[in-house]
């Protein structure tokens, strides 16, 4: 299992308040490379699939409508330790609680459009990646 990937969404809060190039300058600036990128759009049929874990949680069928209002940013991210180093950049789950300087704290707005999505584990990162990019769009 590689522990130099990640993957991330930048969700459609993101791209709708021009805060595509702003985040990406963040990721890169913190020594992430770009392995993949992509502007698309999740199906309510993929937000599902790709939630799943969630499915039981009240907040679901909000996440779901939110994750496919409109485009996102998908990309798979490089660099050493990347699953727990992109967790920190992003911060945590809920704005008001990430730290100054977080992704989160600087574009989130809420719980709920938190601007940001970071895999949990190098598990889930290559589960991830592969739901949203075909083998040869990783580089
Ligand atoms: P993320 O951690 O990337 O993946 C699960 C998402 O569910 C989370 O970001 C939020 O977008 C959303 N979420 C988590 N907790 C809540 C909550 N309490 N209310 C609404 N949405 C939530």
């Amino acid at each position: 299992m590689r522990t130099d990937r990640t993957f991330t969404m930048l969700k459609p809060d993101s791209v709708e308040k021009g805060n595509i190039g702003p985040i990406l300058e963040k990721i890169t600036s913190a020594g992430f490379k770009i392995a993949a990128l992509k502007l698309t759009q999740m199906t309510k049929a993929d937000a599902e699939a790709f939630y799943a874990v969630h499915k039981a949680r009240p907040f679901f069928g909000e996440l779901v409508e939110y994750m496919t209002r409109g485009p996102i940013v998908a990309a798979v991210l490089e660099k050493e330790n990347a699953v727990e180093d992109f967790r920190t950049l992003i911060g945590a789950t809920n704005p008001a609680e990430a730290a100054e300087g977080t992704i989160r704290k600087l574009y989130a707005a809420s719980i709920g459009e938190n601007a940001v999505h970071g895999s949990d584990s190098d598990e889930n990162a290559e589960i991830e990646s592969q739901f949203h990019f075909a083998g040869r769009e990783i580089f």
